[in-house]
């Protein structure tokens, strides 16, 4: 837990949101300190992604404070937010298809970027770098996932959001990811949805459950990891829900 709000690069505290008529968050709070990756874990349907999307503003939140670098944004448009500095990478993925993996990627770059998001990403993908030119909707799943990372770290990022980048994907997959995300941690904060617990453990320093879109539990990611009756209690044989 942190103690204070200065610790906190974004903190969400008892959020309320809904989809429709439907109550889906019903107490989430959360804090992501500076430097350090906080995973989100859930069981299927438990609230993470709508988590993910009312910091975005995408589903705004209806009740609660999100506070990114200490400044209200729980109102706020997403273009704002992600001018700010927060990257968001979708469940969805959302790679243009008919565009190429470049094309791609010079879409993502926000005014005023630098040359050193393009060469961060193809030191950390340099399978993109050698298919720069192929039409996106043409790779693999697991290539189509780099892009829609790259997209993300093209730009200067002081806040990363990702949304279960395993999904789908290939155990050597997987590890191609968790290797990427290993490379940029340290110099870039993350909040990672992932279910699958071998990379949230590789990756995470910080826990956060969520239940039935409240928050239950909160702590260190090693701790989640030793105990099997917190991830029977919350995260679900199998996590297939
Ligand atoms: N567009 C929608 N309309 C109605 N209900 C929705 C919609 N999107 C999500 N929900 C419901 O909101 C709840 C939370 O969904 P959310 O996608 O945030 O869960 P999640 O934790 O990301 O799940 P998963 O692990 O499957 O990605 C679920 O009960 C889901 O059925
Ligand atoms: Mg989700």
């Amino acid at each position: 837990m942190r103690q204070s709000g200065a610790e906190s690069l974004l903190r969400l505290t008892d959020l309320h949101t809904f989809i429709g008529e439907s109550h889906i968050l019903q107490g989430v709070s959360l804090d992501v300190a500076p430097g350090r990756v906080t995973v989100l874990l859930g069981r299927n349907g438990a609230g993470k992604t709508t988590t993910l999307r009312s910091v975005l503003g995408l589903t705004p939140a209806a009740g609660g404070t999100i506070t990114f670098d200490g400044g209200d944004i729980t109102r706020e448009r997403p273009h704002r937010i992600v001018r700010r500095g927060v990257g968001y990478v979708p469940e969805d993925r959302d790679v243009f298809g008919g565009l190429t993996v470049d094309e791609n990627l010079r879409l993502a770059q926000r005014p005023g970027t630098t040359a050193d998001g393009m060469a961060l990403v193809h030191r950390l993908f340099p399978d993109l770098e050698r298919r720069a030119g192929q039409r996106a909707g043409s790779l693999s799943g697991g290539q189509q996932q780099m892009v829609a990372i790259a997209r993300a770290l093209v730009n200067p990022n002081r806040l990363l959001v990702i949304d279960e980048p395993s999904k789908g994907l290939a155990p050597v997959v997987v590890s191609q990811v968790t290797e990427a995300l290993a490379a940029i941690k340290g110099t870039t904060t993350i909040l990672l949805v992932e279910q699958n617990l071998a990379m949230a453990q590789a990756l995470g320093d910080d826990a956060v459950i969520i239940d039935n879109g409240r928050t239950v539990y909160t702590g260190p990611m090693a701790d989640v990891t030793a105990d099997e009756q917190l991830q029977a209690r919350y995260l679900g044989a199998g996590h297939s829900g």
